[in-house]
């Protein structure tokens, strides 16, 4: 079921401070919709997809609680020697930092804007940059130069978002049911009607023949973009 052109609208958990109760509350939310929308999962089988060989260094772009990262290296089992956790408001608790340390070498986590630190001089590449329900906040133009920033950085790239569909939307109206609060219901609405369709991610990736970039929707509630940076072979050995 296909809807609109994208809609955006401010998420009230972006404004909420992060120690207001539901603040907190919505966070827990948000653990479940991942795991019902099996986003991890998705995230796991676009590198599968692409190739992506195991990443001795991982920047994850609004990391929120940094739940979701883990997931994703309890899947792919991943070891890198560096893992880097950016968000204007970094919530992880001391229970998942310690569970990601156990995953990597050296754990950074960072308050930051995401492209104050994306155009920084100073920070560093990394094989692999990862983010989950963090594109759509951005209008094309702005996504445009997100993905610009992006693909400077890195040699990979997987993204997972909200598909944007009538099927999806209608489903946001039953997260009530399973004990969302109404900053999480307001925001997956808003969430969905902001979400991509067809290849609308892939149309504002950088036009660089020197990657290769796939995206589709995922499971029912899924839509993933990932990007590999080619090498003179094809792209570079697993
Ligand atoms: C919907 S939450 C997703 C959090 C996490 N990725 C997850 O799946 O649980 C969006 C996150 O984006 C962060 N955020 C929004 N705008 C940001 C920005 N410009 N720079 C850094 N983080 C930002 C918020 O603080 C929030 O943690």
């Amino acid at each position: 079921m296909k809807m609109a052109a994208r809609q955006l609208e401010a998420e009230l958990l972006d404004e909420l401070p992060a120690s207001a109760p539901e603040a907190i509350h919505s966070r827990g939310d948000l653990r479940r919709i991942n795991a019902l929308m099996g986003n991890a999962r998705w995230l796991a089988s676009t590198a599968k997809e692409l190739k992506v060989p195991a990443p001795k260094t991982i920047l994850e772009l609004a990391s929120g609680d940094g739940v979701q990262l883990l997931r994703l290296l309890e899947r792919t089992g991943w070891r890198p020697e560096q893992l880097i956790l950016i968000d204007q408001q970094p919530v992880v608790t001391e229970e998942t930092s310690k569970e990601l340390q156990q995953h990597c070498s050296a754990l950074s986590i960072v308050a930051a804007d995401v492209f104050a630190w994306l155009n920084a001089d100073d920070t560093p590449a990394v094989d692999l940059i990862t983010t989950n329900l963090f594109l759509h906040h951005f209008a094309d133009e702005r996504l445009r130069d997100l993905l610009g920033l992006i693909a400077a950085k890195a040699e990979a790239f997987i993204a997972c978002e909200p598909e944007r569909s009538g099927f999806a939307y209608f489903s946001t109206r039953l997260l009530g049911l399973i004990g969302c609060n109404q900053v999480t219901r307001h925001d997956a609405a808003i969430s969905v009607r902001a979400g991509f369709q067809g290849d609308e991610l892939a149309r504002l990736w950088p036009k660089d023949v020197a990657w290769q970039v796939i995206e589709r929707q995922r499971g029912l509630f899924s839509h993933c973009l990932g990007a590999r940076k080619k090498t003179d072979q094809g792209t570079r050995a697993s």
